[in-house]
């Protein structure tokens, strides 16, 4: 036998039935939250990714030569392709856009606990709106979804973070935009490489100033609410331009903040500069969803890209948004028994007394099909008791029973398969009756 290639899946039906029931609980809060669904291609221009991204994801593209010699990659995220699709039609689209989409999504990473080479996610996002009301209905869609899943606070919280500050907590620290960035993707790394590492990386591009800074930059990533926050940038030696920003820039994130205790999303928050993001295009607030217990990936991540649209060859448009993705939220919500079990049963099965029994079943169970109902039949000839044996193994509510003696009637019987009841009904009747018992 031929093995599937390592890191992708493969869904039994089991397996399907719990991706969809995901994909139906991400569709239906995405659509009460007025968004709307939409879709792109898996396969995009190489270039697409390349420096929109960042050098992470570029460094874990399928990429190829087609047919054509065109560069290709398959998707690794959604986002480029969203800011492309929004750009081409800033002009006409209502504003703001509030869209979602459910795909797969391929990364050449090595295969491990949370992560695969194909996975699937949420996306939601919105263009169109710059203020904080947008970032506060992006992350409570976010922790509703997950709510609506069973997750509670004591499950996973949301850190919040924000590019933004850190950008100008540096330049009041009198770093240039470029060295900021340097220090800002040190400090998307240091959650996974040691405290040596960190700070041998530090000093290759601060020089003198990396232990004085790296103290500083820890101490702001250990800050977990809004009024140590403040007072911690109060308390450091900033020039001045950068303080009067970074006042007005806690203005927003007190506003934010007041947004999501409206939305019910504030106690699944955390303040946590912790987070920055790996992607090259964040410019705003960012934020990551975790379980609060074990050292497990991100369920979720997004925050504000105000740059992209533009970057793509688009009008300036500012966004922001989120994806979830299915391999991390599956493996948590199985460890809680979150997930159903098994797959859709048929409501109706049918046993058959034989040949001439089948060619007026079908006739029926076709009715029953057409007024919604899933109705299951034997396609080979078997005896009753085995019939009977796997009725009651289906699952099904009832069973329909088609012998010759019934049929001579015009009768069919009905058996409620918990309680063992039965009844014979006429068969024009059927369908009424049927509709009765549901
Ligand atoms: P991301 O953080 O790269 O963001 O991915 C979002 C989520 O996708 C992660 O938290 C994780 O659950 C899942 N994920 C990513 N890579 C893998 C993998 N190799 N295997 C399994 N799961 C994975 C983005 O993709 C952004 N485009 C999100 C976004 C939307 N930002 C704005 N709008």
């Amino acid at each position: 036998m031929f093995n599937s290639l390592p890191g992708f899946r493969e869904f039994y039906p089991e397996e399907c039935a719990r991706r969809n029931y995901l994909f139906d609980a991400f569709r239906r809060v995405a659509l009460r939250f007025g968004f709307k669904e939409y879709d792109a291609p898996v396969l995009e221009p190489l270039e697409l990714y390349i420096e929109k991204s960042g050098e992470e994801i570029v460094s874990q593209l399928f990429n190829f030569t087609d047919r054509g010699d065109r560069e290709v990659a398959l998707r690794p995220e959604l986002t480029p392709s969203l800011a492309r699709l929004v750009g081409a039609k800033a002009s006409s689209l209502p504003m703001p856009v509030k869209w979602f989409n459910i795909g797969e999504h391929y990364r050449y990473e090595r295969p491990q606990k949370g992560r695969l080479r194909a996975f699937y996610q949420f996306n939601g996002d919105i263009l169109g709106e710059s203020g904080t009301a947008a970032d506060a209905e992006l992350i409570s869609l976010l922790v509703e979804i997950l709510r609506v899943l069973g997750l509670t606070e004591k499950d996973f919280r949301i850190r919040l973070s924000d590019r933004t500050l850190w950008f100008l907590f540096l330049e009041g620290l009198g770093f240039e935009e470029a060295k900021s960035f340097e220090i800002l993707s040190i400090l998307d790394k240091s959650e996974k490489i040691s405290a040596e590492k960190t700070n041998a990386l530090y000093q290759e591009i601060l020089g003198a100033k990396a232990k004085e800074t790296a103290l500083k930059i820890e101490k702001l990533k250990t800050i977990q609410d809004l009024e140590e926050l403040r007072k911690f940038l109060d308390s450091e030696d900033l020039n001045t331009a950068s303080k009067e920003k970074l006042d007005a820039r806690l203005e927003d994130w007190t506003t934010l903040i007041g947004y999501l205790g409206g939305l019910g999303a504030k106690s699944f928050v955390q303040v946590d500069l912790g987070i920055v993001r790996g992607l090259a295009y964040y410019t705003g607030f960012v934020f990551e969803a975790f379980e609060n217990e074990g050292q497990f990936r991100a369920l979720a991540g997004g925050g504000r890209y105000n740059d992209l649209v533009a970057k793509l060859g688009g009008p300036e448009l500012p966004a922001a948004g989120f994806a979830i993705g299915d391999v991390t939220l599956t493996d948590c919500l199985d460890r809680r028994n979150l997930l159903p079990q098994g797959t859709e049963n048929p409501e109706i099965i049918t046993i058959l007394g034989g040949e001439t029994e089948r060619l007026e079943a079908i006739k029926d169970i076709t009715i029953l099909r057409r007024a919604g109902f899933s109705v299951a039949y034997p396609l080979k000839n078997q005896g009753f008791g085995k019939q009977f044996k796997s009725a009651g193994k289906s699952g099904a509510k009832i069973a329909l029973i088609y012998g010759g003696d019934e049929l001579s009637e015009g009768k069919v019987k009905i058996r409620n398969l918990s309680t063992g009841e039965e009844n014979l009904v006429d068969r024009s009747d059927l369908e009424i009756t049927v509709r009765g018992l549901f």
